[in-house]
């Protein structure tokens, strides 16, 4: 047994995850990465539960791989994330032939609920929530890459009336400062450059430092200290958290990217509210101005969920009149999905499908067209790209800009790993083409 292959739907912090799991079971039992899951030895699914879709994805997954295993009854099935975290033993129901079931926040403990599954027919299951243990217990990322993810904190206490995380993921849980600052020492020596600070609700890390916390904005200026680390992100955030000392860092560190991931999810306050948002549409509109006031060209990205339940045309047309009043860079929006043991879940639902869809067509129109428009206004223009890779769509060396427009241009390779100035010579929707100055 030493082929490992890992699925990940949903968020980035998934895809951190993954990496995490491959990690620990590479250095517990020497499993290897590998791309074809038909030579799998062990198969993995890191599910995610925000919406109905996704859930669906998981129960087809494991369709599949139930045929390779009726070939190799050998072969290990683990089913992880957050439909693993809510629905635990009930998988089992509709796919008894799982052999491991765990959390989010049990991944560590792979390794022992592997061992118990090989000694015995049993299914494994571990959905617990214990707190911090996970980070005390993973491997350091061997991360050879240019630009790297790192969670600094976990779950989500702001429980919006939609949705599933602080119940799949657990309250806001912050990893201490020094573990954070030593984790990206540790990176910055491998050769990244770029850290994106990850959490369900980022803004809300409050770490431990000497019997105090520090919050986002000191961890951001920590990090800018470091010579090496030439670019930072974070997501996602929430906008009550997002605070005044927040703002001033985009003042004072250069380093932090020109580009801000703010999900709003509706521009009608009445849904604000019913959501259980915290703050009206005002008040997110002032957070953008004071922002802009220091960053005056800072591109700005939200989530909107189309159709909540009793979402009126007044309540729709006044999320259209906030999407051009921001003038929101590339974003998500998507469809309400109600989610089993929610808040909103239990709201009568008065919205046809066919007016969703239609309004979500609008929605994404609207945020397609001001996208583009972004993008033709950088023509011209010289941007810092983070150079990561050469692109085998175009040939040409790839990397992408402060508000994360994918770009392509010719170079030698030997500037992977660099930031580069490009002047920008062509814009489309998601992709810009430029030439080194
Ligand atoms: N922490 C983030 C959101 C994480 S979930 C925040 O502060 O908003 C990612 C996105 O999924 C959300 O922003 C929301 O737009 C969408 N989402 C969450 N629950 C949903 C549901 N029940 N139906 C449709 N979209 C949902
Ligand atoms: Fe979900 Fe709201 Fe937290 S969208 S992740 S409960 S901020």
């Amino acid at each position: 047994m030493n082929k490992l292959f890992i699925r990940t739907m949903g968020c980035a912090m998934n895809e951190y995850d993954s990496e995490k799991m491959f990690a620990v079971l590479k250095k517990s039992h020497n499993l290897e990465p590998i791309e074809n899951e038909k030579l799998a030895d062990v198969l993995l699914i890191n599910t995610c539960s925000i919406r109905e879709k996704a859930e669906d994805k998981l129960f087809h997954q494991l369709g599949r791989w139930r045929k390779l295993k009726d070939k190799n009854p050998n072969i290990i099935i683990g089913v992880g994330g957050c439909v693993a975290s809510q629905e635990g033993e009930l998988i089992l129901k509709r796919a008894p032939f799982v052999d491991i079931i765990f959390g989010p926040q049990t991944l560590h403990r792979l390794p022992q609920l592997l061992n118990d599954k090989l000694g015995s027919k049993k299914t494994s299951i571990d959905i617990s929530f214990p707190e911090i243990e996970k980070f005390d217990n993973l491997p350091q990322s061997k991360s050879s890459s240019i630009a790297s993810f790192v969670s600094i904190m976990e779950g989500c206490s702001k429980y919006c009336s939609f949705c599933v995380v602080p119940y799949t993921r657990g309250e806001e849980i912050s990893r201490p400062f020094n573990q954070v600052i030593e984790e990206i020492n540790n990176l910055a020596n491998m050769g990244v450059i770029e850290i994106n600070l990850l959490g369900q609700n980022v803004n809300a890390y409050r770490g431990e430092l000497e019997d105090d916390f520090v919050d986002l904005a000191f961890l951001i200026e920590e990090i800018a200290d470091i010579d090496t680390i030439k670019r930072i992100r974070f997501t996602t955030s929430h906008p009550v958290e997002f605070s005044d000392r927040l703002i001033e860092v985009y003042g004072k560190t250069a380093k932090l990217s020109n580009h801000l991931h703010l999900p709003v999810q509706s521009g009608s306050d009445n849904i604000l509210m019913q959501m259980k948002r915290g703050h009206t549409c005002l008040e997110y509109k002032s957070k953008i101005k004071k922002l802009r006031k220091i960053r005056p060209d800072i591109s700005i990205s939200s989530d909107f969920i189309i159709g909540f339940p009793g979402e009126s045309d007044e309540d729709f047309m006044a999320t259209t009149k906030l999407i051009k009043d921001i003038g929101f860079d590339k974003s998500f929006s998507f469809i309400y999905s109600p989610r089993p043991g929610t808040p909103a879940s239990d709201i009568k639902d008065t919205v046809s499908m066919e007016t969703k869809k239609s309004r979500l067509a609008i929605v994404q129109n609207l945020i397609d067209d001001k996208t583009e428009e972004i993008s033709k206004s950088m023509v011209g223009s010289m941007q810092k790209i983070l150079v990561e890779r050469v692109s085998k769509k175009s040939g040409k060396l790839f990397g992408k800009t402060e508000n994360m427009r994918n770009t392509h241009f010719a170079g030698d390779e030997s500037l992977i790993g660099t930031i580069v100035e490009v002047k920008i010579t062509e814009g489309f929707t998601n992709s810009l083409v430029g030439v080194l100055s």
